[in-house]
């Protein structure tokens, strides 16, 4: 039971429950109230999982393959983004960083974490390698970019209050 939500990214491997399999790739929000009981096979797999964080109301049951997902074009070149989930202020995206990509400078207004999926990602803080998990809190400021390796990344925006 979910009793404050969930939501989780499959990183390696397939997770799977009574009502899907979610191979590398797939995004999922269970919603405040919902239940299941988790499956892995022979492999076994690795997620990333938020708990506890959901807006009290937002009910959203979503599931995206993001392995068949559209992307779009991001505010500079070399960015391309999938909108994930978006409620009230908070929005969750992945973006693909093509190498030497420099992204404008910026204030986080209600913070900003960061999940480097693969790659390296960088800003005037630090260099975060694939697995670095990176949270800024509100009104912070930076300018990411990458280096040769480019980067693909977990971003929410906007959560994370005063
Ligand atoms: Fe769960
Ligand atoms: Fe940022």
């Amino acid at each position: 039971m979910h009793s404050g939500g969930e939501e989780f990214f499959v990183l390696e491997g397939e997770f799977g429950d009574e009502h899907h399999s979610y191979p590398a790739g797939t995004y999922v929000r269970n919603p405040i109230g919902t239940s299941h009981t988790p499956t892995v096979g022979e492999q076994g797999c690795l997620i990333l999982v938020k708990l506890h964080q959901f807006a009290a109301d937002d009910q959203a049951q979503i599931v995206i393959d993001t392995n068949r997902s559209k992307w779009s074009p991001g505010l500079v070149p070399g960015l391309t983004v999938l909108g994930l989930h978006e409620y009230e202020g908070e929005h969750v995206a992945l973006v693909r960083w093509a190498p030497e990509t420099v992204f404008n400078p910026h204030k986080h207004w209600g913070g900003e974490e960061v999940f480097v999926i693969e790659g390296v990602f960088h800003d005037e803080h630090g260099e975060y390698p694939a697995g670095s998990w990176i949270r800024s809190p509100h009104l912070s400021e930076h300018t990411p970019y990458t280096r040769s390796e480019g980067a693909l990344i977990y971003v929410k925006v906007g959560h994370l209050s005063e």
